[in-house]
């Protein structure tokens, strides 16, 4: 079975995410998007709330399973069977840390790479503009899958 990992801390998943992972999920027979546990960095949605969503919107595709790890990723890689990661890049400036990240994770467990050029339609786009652009209540619509506005709006009325 061809089994490729889309990582990330998807918070929260966006719709450039959303084009990768269907994209991948027609070349693969697999896809297992990845959520990142980093307790370090301070986050809008808690890993649950972003599992949640990545389901949520994942559905319909029918070869998309949505997890969680945390530590390195080649090591979720070898737990899972899985032989190759699928990354989004937006522009060049994306290009030089995914590149480094690429040749480690080759070097560390010969973990491939795949490189997805993102649809123009969200080459601007990240998780983080989304949070900034929906806490002073600018409009996020298209840019984010249906489920996920609501859950925007729902999390900045608490704060
Ligand atoms: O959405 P992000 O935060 O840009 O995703 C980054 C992610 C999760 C893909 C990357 O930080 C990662 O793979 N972290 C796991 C730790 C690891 O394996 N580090 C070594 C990479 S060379």
């Amino acid at each position: 079975m061809r089994r490729v990992v889309c990582p990330g801390s998807f918070d929260p998943v966006t719709n450039g995410h959303l084009d990768i992972i269907s994209r991948a999920s027609r070349l693969y027979d697999e896809v297992i998007v990845a959520v990142l546990i980093n307790i370090t960095k301070k986050s809008l949605f808690t890993v649950d709330e972003r599992i949640e969503m990545l389901r949520e919107v994942s559905a319909q595709y029918g070869n998309v399973r949505v997890d969680r790890f945390h530590g390195l990723l080649v090591d979720f890689c070898e737990t899972n069977g899985i032989s190759a990661v699928v990354k989004g890049l937006r522009a060049v400036s994306d290009f030089d840390y995914e590149m480094q990240m690429a040749q480690m994770n080759y070097s560390m467990a010969k973990v491939e790479t795949m490189f997805m050029t993102t649809n123009p339609l969200y080459s601007f786009l990240s998780s983080s503009l989304i949070r900034e652009v929906a806490k002073y209540g600018g409009d996020v619509s298209g840019l984010v899958p249906e489920p996920v506005i609501g859950r925007l709006r729902a999390r900045l009325a608490e704060s």
